[in-house]
């Protein structure tokens, strides 16, 4: 696991963008991207636009899937991360909204949804870089405390935190689905590369506890410690309370040239 502590939030997202914008360059047209709702991944998706505007990252021709969706949002519901992904990451990085999936949270049969999403990954030959967030109770994509950690796309509760926590994207708390679709664990954790993003306080104890904290299924995101290409990129705050942190600024202070990722 490589950990990278930045300044501030807005270098986070720069330096995630170019880690991105590195391995398309490699896997070329047939890049896939994994993305993230939340506010997390929001300044990765600006500096991913800003390398697009400038003419030094083409991505046109990949394709994305995200790790989740509410259910039972009706279709174009602004808050439904069908359309957050449209407006957040088809549009400004140019990718062909026929090549943008999501899981179907409206579909009638929720679970051969969920098995169609992840055939759809397995047929496209899977994720190159997974985005993630991860939230105050250590899940990625909706993966609660106790998810199985093999888990595949499956229907998923949300806890009342997670609610609380999304409740500021709608106008009340009881408009926050109790549902989701949700990529599963072992599904995220065949991704080839995956990069976690998080800044503040408020995320500094999920952050210690993917990095440094024992491997269980009561905080999710801590199966990253077991992927060979995992990416945790984080604000001062969000790394204050990680007990090695003088020792990644060290190894970042240290890389060997061939393993830095130059920031735009
Ligand atoms: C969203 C997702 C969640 C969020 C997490 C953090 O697609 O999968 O795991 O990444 O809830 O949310 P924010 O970034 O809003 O704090």
């Amino acid at each position: 696991m490589d950990v990278i502590i930045c300044k501030d939030a807005a270098e986070a997202g720069r330096y995630a963008a170019a880690k991105i914008a590195m391995v398309a360059k490699e896997v070329g047209n047939r890049f896939v991207l994994g993305v993230a709702t939340g506010s997390s991944p929001l300044r990765t998706y600006q500096a991913l636009a800003d390398l697009v505007d400038s003419g030094k990252l083409d991505i046109s021709e990949g394709s994305a899937f995200a790790l989740d969706e509410y259910v039972g949002l009706p279709k174009g519901h602004p808050e439904s991360y069908a359309e957050v992904i449209r407006k957040t990451v088809t549009e400004p990085l140019h990718l062909k909204p026929e090549n943008v999936h999501v899981p179907d949270g409206f579909a009638k049969d929720l679970k051969q949804a969920a098995l169609d999403y992840d055939a759809a990954i397995k047929a496209i030959g899977g994720v190159d870089v997974q985005i993630l967030g991860v939230g105050s109770n250590g899940h990625i994509g909706f993966n609660e405390p106790t998810s199985s950690l093999a888990s595949r796309t499956r229907i998923k509760t949300l806890t009342p935190q997670t609610r609380e926590d999304n409740a500021r994207f709608f106008d009340s708390l009881e408009q926050v689905p109790h549902h989701c679709l949700t990529q599963g664990l072992g599904t995220i954790m065949e991704a080839r590369n995956v990069v976690l993003v998080a800044d503040g306080e408020h995320k500094a104890e999920a952050i210690a506890a993917v990095v440094e904290g024992p491997i269980t299924s009561m905080f999710p995101g801590s199966v990253l410690q077991m992927h060979q290409h995992a990416t945790i990129i984080v604000d001062e705050a969000a790394a204050s309370k990680l007990k090695l942190a003088d020792y990644y600024r060290d190894m970042l202070e240290h890389l060997p040239e061939w393993q830095r990722v130059k920031v735009a």
